[in-house]
């Protein structure tokens, strides 16, 4: 990996991810890009261009420009916003993706990490440590757009040898970037809201057990995993990778030891539905086995960490 694009480099991962990997391979070599523009760190820090994954034609010339080896593709539409607009969620996650897999095999690309999610899961799982082979049939348009995502990489792998792979990523909680309009996001504005407003009106059923994982294991495991062997690798574009697992109120109660007036409600609306169609925890063996998967954060130091991060940003006037 010597010249980086990450498409979706504004997004809540992309915008840590970026950070990471510039401090890892250098500042220059590492080329942001995004569909939209924001005065961050990652447009103003280093090279930065609007790219729409959808336009081939948007993406190509920077990739011949800094001969670019190895994409990490982020820019996608998540499960929420994605039962508000189906067709938006097919096109920029179906075609963004086999754009950007179409140019890896023209230019040579070394590299192409794709990330996956837990919404590729649906009916007829154990929803508890859920295997890494298991039935796929999600009931959202994202969690669709996911299985195809990933067996299109596994067919460029087998077809074209392009070294293409991808984690099945739980809800990721950050205080750098707010997420972009998941299901999992209650995980993120809890933090928020309690640290603003002492109170957070929850979106979903107290007793909603979902995978997690902090910010800080979700990069690590992204760049271990594109940093991993690929003799190593049996599989490549669909790996399991656990961390916590929590509903609503155990989260409430943890973030209660430091902030004890916090308050919380519950009103599920229709993002309950799609939570209830998700596992409650996965079985990560392949990643540990693979390419050596272990998380570092659990809810306890992942809470403290947030809480901490959101009170020093909320001192400053910023949130
Ligand atoms: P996000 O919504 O925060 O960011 C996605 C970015 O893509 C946004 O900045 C958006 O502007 C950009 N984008 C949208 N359409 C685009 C287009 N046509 N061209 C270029 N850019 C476009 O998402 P994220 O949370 O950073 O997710 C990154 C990847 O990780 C996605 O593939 C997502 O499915 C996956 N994932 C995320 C989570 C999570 O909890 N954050 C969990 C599982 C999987
Ligand atoms: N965090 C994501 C979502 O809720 C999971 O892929 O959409």
């Amino acid at each position: 990996m010597k010249k980086i694009l990450i498409t979706g480099a504004l997004g809540q991962i992309g915008s840590e991810l970026t950070v990471a990997l510039r401090k890892k391979y250098g500042t220059e070599n590492v080329i942001a890009s995004d569909i939209r523009h924001s005065a961050s760190k990652v447009a103003e820090e280093g090279p930065f261009y609007s790219i729409d994954v959808t336009n081939p034609e948007t993406i190509r010339p920077v990739i011949i420009k800094h001969d670019i080896d190895t994409i990490f593709h982020m820019a996608a539409i998540l499960s929420a916003t994605g039962e508000k607009d189906p067709h938006l969620c097919w096109n920029v996650n179906m075609n963004g993706s086999i754009n950007i897999l179409d140019l890896g095999v023209k230019y040579g690309m070394k590299r192409i990490v794709i990330p996956s999610s837990i919404a590729v899961w649906g009916k007829g799982v154990p929803r508890e440590n859920t295997p890494q082979e298991s039935v796929l049939k999600p009931t959202s348009m994202y969690g669709i757009t996911k299985v195809a995502g990933e067996l299109l990489c596994d067919y460029y792998v087998a077809k074209y040898g392009l070294d293409c792979r991808g984690l099945r990523y739980p809800g990721i909680i950050s205080s750098e970037t707010l997420p972009g309009g998941g299901t999992t996001d209650y995980a993120v504005e809890i933090f928020y809201e309690a640290v603003k407003k002492n109170y957070y009106n929850c979106f979903l059923d107290e007793n909603t057990v979902l995978p997690m994982m902090y910010m800080p294991d979700c990069i690590k495991a992204t760049i271990d995993l594109a940093e991993a062997d690929f003799d190593n690798l049996i599989h490549h574009s669909d790996f399991n990778v656990a961390s916590m697992s929590f509903d609503p109120k155990t989260l409430a109660n943890e973030i209660k030891k430091h902030l004890p007036d916090f308050k919380i409600e519950y009103n599920p609306d229709s993002r309950q539905q799609i939570a209830d169609s998700w596992p409650q925890s996965i079985d990560d063996t392949s990643a540990r086995q693979e390419w050596g998967w272990t998380p570092d954060y659990d809810l306890t130091s992942m809470t403290r960490d947030m809480i901490s991060n959101l009170i020093a940003k909320h001192e400053k006037g910023l949130i």
